[in-house]
């Protein structure tokens, strides 16, 4: 099949976010300038680029971890491994601002080292970023499209050495959780490698 968004699909429900899957899922954790922690998963997350370390979420609207961010400049981006997924669901419950999700979730606030923003004590690993850019991104006729679209540089990085195995990390132990579509999630279960080819110049 093919079909244009604009015209619609046909299906039962909207194939878009199944079709790009599995996706990451960033369990972002902020602290507003009074002190108020928050905790909300996003999907919508990714790493951009190595160097330096930069990732990327995307608030669909104005939500609590955006207006914390826009006052703090920081955030913290924790990862969920499969035994915390419950939890990582319960975070993101609509609280009212300044209730904690943290708490609501059952889940530990600790410090982060380098910046103001929680971690998740419980996460098999937490980036400590700084913002870099908040943008609302447009469609192609330049209409704004009511997202946040939001970079850090990564300047911190918490791993939990119990999903070490010969100081690599052994996803097999981490077990992260992604989300799909729909109401669906998945955990890594299927690990294989492949090198990448070389182009042989003999051959030209
Ligand atoms: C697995 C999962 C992924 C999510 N991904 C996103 C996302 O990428 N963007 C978004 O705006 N909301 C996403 N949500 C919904 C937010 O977590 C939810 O709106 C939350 O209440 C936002 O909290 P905040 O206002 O405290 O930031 C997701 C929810 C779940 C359970």
């Amino acid at each position: 099949m093919f079909y244009e968004p604009a015209n619609g699909h046909g299906l039962p429900h909207d194939p878009f976010k199944a079709i790009v899957a599995p996706r990451p899922i960033g369990w972002i954790s902020t602290r507003s300038k009074s002190g108020a922690l928050n905790l909300s998963p996003y999907s919508y997350f990714n790493v951009i680029s190595a160097h330096p370390h930069l990732v990327i979420f995307s608030s669909s609207g104005h939500k609590d971890s955006v207006a914390f961010i826009e006052e703090t400049g920081e955030f913290a981006a924790n990862l969920v491994s499969g035994h915390l997924a419950e939890k990582m669901n319960a975070s993101s419950v609509s609280a009212p601002r300044g209730v904690s999700e943290f708490d609501y979730a059952g889940l530990t606030p600790v410090p982060c080292t380098l910046i103001g923003a929680p971690r998740v004590a419980e996460a098999y690993a937490t980036l400590e970023c700084v913002v870099t850019d908040i943008r609302v991104p447009a469609d192609r006729h330049g209409k704004p499209s009511g997202s946040y679209l939001v970079t850090g540089e990564v300047v911190g990085i918490h791993i939990d050495e119990a999903i070490l195995t010969e100081g690599l990390i052994d996803i097999r132990k981490a077990q992260p959780v992604s989300r799909l579509g729909y109401m669906d999630y998945a955990t890594v279960s299927d690990v294989y490698q492949m090198w990448r080819p070389r182009w042989d110049e003999s051959k030209d």
